[in-house]
């Protein structure tokens, strides 16, 4: 009976000590979560949330002050086969935000970046992160030239009261 007691005495310290053991090793799993983030941190500081991700920037961006009214219209067209199924140009979403205001929340070079290759910085851009889960849609490449961006950008700027 005495070496039963025992017995069963030490199989309830085994099981204390590897539980304490498992609580000991949470904290140096938790202690590696920091670690990741920081690394997902530094990848993430590569992004630049002003000019996006892509060709575009300000040197090979440039605009006028006042409208191009040719290119507003060419962009008013494009964006109506494009665009407009998901976008208004208030400022009410429909599947997409609404684009009044748009130039003015983000940067031309922006804007170009991700209209014409809207998945990569759909990933990185803490902005559209938030659109996406009020969206709940991931904006389609629509396979923009840069023409048509360009366009487009004008008719977004003709929207936003330039003239
Ligand atoms: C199938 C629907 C859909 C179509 C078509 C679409 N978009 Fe979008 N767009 C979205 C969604 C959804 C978002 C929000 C970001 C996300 O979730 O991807 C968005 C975001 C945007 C933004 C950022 C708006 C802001 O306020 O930051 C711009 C600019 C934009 N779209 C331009 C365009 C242009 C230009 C076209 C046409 C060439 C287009 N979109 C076609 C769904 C669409």
């Amino acid at each position: 009976m005495v070496k039963i007691k025992i017995f069963a005495a030490c199989i309830a310290m085994i099981l204390i000590w590897s539980c304490g053991n498992k609580q000991s090793s949470a904290p140096g799993t938790s202690g590696d979560a920091p670690g990741s983030s920081t690394s997902a941190e530094a990848a993430d500081s590569d992004y630049d949330p002003k000019r996006g991700e892509g060709k575009f920037n300000e040197s090979n961006l440039t605009l006028e002050t006042s409208l191009n009214v040719p290119m507003a219209e060419a962009g008013e067209i494009a964006s109506g086969v494009k665009c407009t199924s998901c976008h208004k140009l208030s400022e009410e979403r429909l599947v997409g935000p609404g684009w009044k205001g748009v130039t003015t929340r983000r940067t031309p070079h922006w804007i170009m970046n991700f209209i014409t290759n809207p998945e990569p910085m759909i990933d990185k851009d803490p902005e559209l992160q938030a659109q996406l889960e009020l969206c709940l849609v991931r904006m389609p490449n629509q396979s923009l030239t840069e023409e048509e961006a360009r366009n487009i950008l004008e008719f977004m700027r003709k929207n936003d009261g330039i003239n």
